[in-house]
């Protein structure tokens, strides 16, 4: 017999399975959504600034975690050739499987994990919803690899979670305060374009109260080395 339809359970939401690093439940949640909006404002400003793209000879963009690939499709979209990288081997079949992904040959797909992938020398390294997931021990080396691999000039987009984040007491997150978040960027070079703390309950999950502690940034590379500031 099939279920009723008016005693079926709503559809839970995204954070119900990133909770639980189910990732497959994850991607159905979240198919056929749009890029992130850090993703959006940061090719925006790449695009104001430094004009258009080189077909020729397109910059690379990185997609740390990229998941099913909503933001690698938007990369490819606006031009860029992009290497995107993902743990998940659900999250690389989905991707590799998307239909609207322009300019295929631009794209490289790697499945390995952000605590230990290679990451090259880049235009722009988009992390969305990924950091947070970083093994804790692990994450000021990534952070130090994403810092090095940044080009002078180059674009950061991206979220961190707070520490007042209800995930922050799982033992398998990476969370940060506001002014771990500022130091953080200081010391990769990064200027913030968008910085944004977002921080509330939400009310779409009664069975999986989530308090959001996020900070959404969009951050720039120094295009000449930063001076060093030490004491005449
Ligand atoms: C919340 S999803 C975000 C996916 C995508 N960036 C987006 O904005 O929708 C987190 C992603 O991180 C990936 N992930 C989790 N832990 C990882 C790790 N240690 N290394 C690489 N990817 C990881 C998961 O497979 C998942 O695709």
């Amino acid at each position: 017999m099939s279920p009723d339809p008016v005693h079926r359970a709503p559809p839970r939401p995204a954070h119900f399975f990133a909770q639980q690093r189910d990732w497959p439940g994850y991607f159905n949640a979240v198919a056929g959504k749009g890029p992130r909006e850090t993703l959006i404002q940061a090719l925006d400003h790449y695009a104001n600034h430094a004009g258009p793209l080189n077909p020729a000879d397109p910059p690379l963009a990185i997609d740390l975690a990229a998941g099913e690939g909503r933001d690698t499709a938007e990369l490819l979209r606006r031009g860029w050739r992009v290497l995107a990288i993902d743990a998940h081997p659900d999250a690389i079949a989905r991707l590799s499987s998307r239909s609207d992904l322009a300019h295929r040959d631009r794209l490289t797909i790697r499945q390995e994990s952000m605590e230990d992938t290679h990451l090259p020398s880049c235009s722009l390294l988009n992390a969305s919803f990924a950091l947070p997931f970083c093994a804790p021990d692990s994450f000021s080396d990534l952070w130090a690899r994403i810092a090095h691999a940044l080009r002078p000039g180059a674009i950061f987009a991206g979220q961190f979670f707070g520490d007042r984040d209800s995930w922050a007491s799982l033992p398998d997150r990476t969370h940060h305060t506001q002014s771990q978040v500022h130091a953080l960027l200081r010391i990769a070079g990064l200027s913030p374009i968008h910085l944004t703390e977002d921080e509330r309950d939400a009310t779409d999950c009664a069975d999986a109260p989530k308090h959001w502690h996020v900070f959404h940034v969009v951050a720039q590379k120094a295009t000449t080395p930063t001076p060093n500031r030490t004491a005449p």
